[in-house]
C-alpha cells in the first residue's frame, strides 16, 4: 500500500494543533499554538476564551502545517480530528473545521479519542526510531491535567483495543500541579515550573501521605467497580499542601511573590526561583517527589499483575524530568522496557492525532459526517 498522508486536527483543551503524519510513523509536520498566556491571569483554562482562541488560531494552523509538510489541502489523504474527551466548545472548533474541509475535500473523515492520541504519540516516535521492537501488549499511563489513566493497549487486525484497569478518582496528577501551583502563587500551568523549581529544594523536607484511597470513587456514584486496586487519588495531597501552607504562615510570602510577579511583563524562571524562598522550593520538591513515587509504584504494580510486555507514560505530566528518572531507574530493576513520547509530543498536539487514525484509515474506520464532540468520551 502506498504511503498515507493524514491531517490531524487538536483543539480539546488550551492548544490549537495541526500536523500531518505519513502512515502513522512519520511526523512531516507539527504545528501547535498554545493558549497558555490567554489562561494564565486567570490561573486556569477558561472555557469560552479556549473556544474563542482555537476560532482564531484554526484556519493559519492548518495551513502552515500543510505548508511545513509540502502538502496540499488536496493532496492528503484524510482528516484526522480530536472527538473527546475534552471542552466542549473547543473540541466542537476542531470538529467543525475537519467536518467542512473532508466535506469540501472530499476526503474521508477520522475522529480520534484523545487519550487514544496520547499513546500514539509514543508510538510514533519509536516508529519514527526505526524501533520495530517493541512487545505487546502495552501498558500505557495516560497522566495529564486530565487524566490519570491505566490502559492495557493491544493491536488487534480491526485495530487497537484498550481495556481501562485504573483512573484517579478525584483529581489528576496534572490538575494537582497547577492546583498547587496557583495555591503558591508560581503561574499556570502548575507543572513545568514545579518541575524545573524542585531541583533546588529538598524533596525529603515534607513527607505527604501517599493517597490510601478510603474514599468510595466520586465517578462510581457509591457503586464498588472491579479492579480499583490500580486507581489514584491526587486531592488529598493538595488539601495537604494547603494545610501546610496554613500551619506554616507562609501566606504572606506567597502574597508578596504573587504581587511581585503581577508587576513583571513576562517573568522568566529565575525570576520565579529568587521568588521562592528556600521553604516553598522544599515544599514543591516534596510534592513533586510524592505524586512521582505514587505514579511510579501504582503503574509497576499494575504491570505486574497483568501480562503487560511494555510500559508507556504518556501526556503533559510524562514531560516531568523526575517521572522520567524514576520511571526508568525502577522499571529497569524490574526488566521492563519503559517508553516516552518526546516533551514537544508529551503535552497536547494534533501528530498524536494523525498518528492514531492511520490504524482507523487502513480499517475504513471513518466518522459519520454528523459526529459530534463528546466532553467525557470513554476510550475502548
Ligand atoms: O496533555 P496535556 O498537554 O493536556 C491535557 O490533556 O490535560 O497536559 C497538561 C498538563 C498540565 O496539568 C501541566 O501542568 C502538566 O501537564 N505538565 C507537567 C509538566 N509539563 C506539563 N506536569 C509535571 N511536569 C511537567 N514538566
Ligand atoms: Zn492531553
Amino acid at each position: 500500500m502506498s504511503d498515507a498522508y493524514i491531517l490531524g486536527i487538536e483543539s480539546s483543551c488550551d492548544e490549537t494543533a495541526a500536523s500531518v503524519v505519513r502512515s502513522g510513523e512519520k511526523m512531516v509536520s507539527n504545528v501547535v499554538f498554545s493558549q497558555i498566556a490567554t489562561h494564565q491571569p486567570y490561573g486556569g483554562v477558561v472555557p469560552e476564551l479556549a473556544s474563542r482562541e482555537h476560532l482564531r488560531a484554526i484556519v493559519p494552523l492548518v495551513r502552515k502545517a500543510l505548508e511545513d509538510a509540502h502538502q496540499t489541502y488536496q493532496s492528503v489523504d484524510a482528516i484526522a480530528v480530536t472527538q473527546g474527551p475534552g471542552l466542549a466548545g473547543a473540541l466542537l472548533v476542531g470538529i467543525s473545521y475537519a467536518k467542512a474541509l473532508a466535506f469540501a475535500l472530499e476526503k474521508p473523515l477520522i475522529a480520534v479519542n484523545h487519550l487514544e492520541g496520547h499513546i500514539h504519540a509514543v508510538l510514533l516516535e519509536e516508529r519514527q526510531k526505526g524501533n520495530r521492537e517493541l512487545n505487546f501488549p502495552v501498558l500505557a499511563l495516560v497522566v495529564s491535567g486530565g487524566h490519570t489513566h491505566l490502559y492495557l493497549a493491544r493491536e488487534q487486525p480491526k485495530g487497537w483495543m484498550y481495556e481501562n484497569i485504573g483512573h484517579t478518582r478525584d483529581d489528576a496528577a496534572g490538575e494537582a500541579f497547577d492546583k498547587v501551583a496557583k495555591l503558591l502563587a508560581l503561574g499556570y500551568p502548575g507543572g513545568p515550573i514545579i518541575d524545573k523549581l524542585s531541583v533546588h529544594g529538598n524533596p525529603a523536607a515534607v513527607r505527604f501521605p501517599i493517597s490510601q484511597l478510603k474514599h468510595p470513587d466520586r465517578n462510581d456514584k457509591g457503586r464498588p467497580r472491579a479492579g480499583q486496586q490500580h486507581d489514584f487519588s491526587y486531592s488529598g495531597i493538595k488539601t495537604a499542601v494547603l494545610r501546610y501552607v496554613e500551619t506554616h504562615s507562609m501566606r504572606e510570602a506567597i502574597e508578596t511573590r504573587r504581587r511581585k510577579l503581577a508587576e513583571m511583563p513576562q517573568p522568566k524562571f529565575e525570576d520565579y526561583l529568587a521568588l521562592c524562598e528556600q521553604e516553598t522550593r522544599d515544599l514543591v520538591a516534596s510534592f513533586q517527589r510524592a505524586i512521582v513515587e505514587d505514579l511510579v509504584e501504582k503503574t509497576l504494580a499494575a504491570a505486574r499483575t497483568t501480562e503487560a510486555a511494555t510500559l508507556f507514560v504518556t501526556g503533559g505530566v510524562a514531560a516531568n524530568a523526575e517521572l522520567r528518572a524514576t520511571f526508568e531507574q525502577r522499571a529497569a530493576e524490574e526488566g521492563r522496557p519503559v517508553y516516552f513520547p518526546s516533551r514537544p509530543l508529551s503535552t497536547d498536539n494534533a501528530a498524536m492525532i494523525a498518528a492514531a487514525a492511520y490504524p482507523k484509515f487502513l480499517a475504513k474506520d471513518f466518522a459519520p459526517m454528523d459526529f459530534s464532540a463528546e466532553a467525557g468520551m470513554a476510550l475502548r
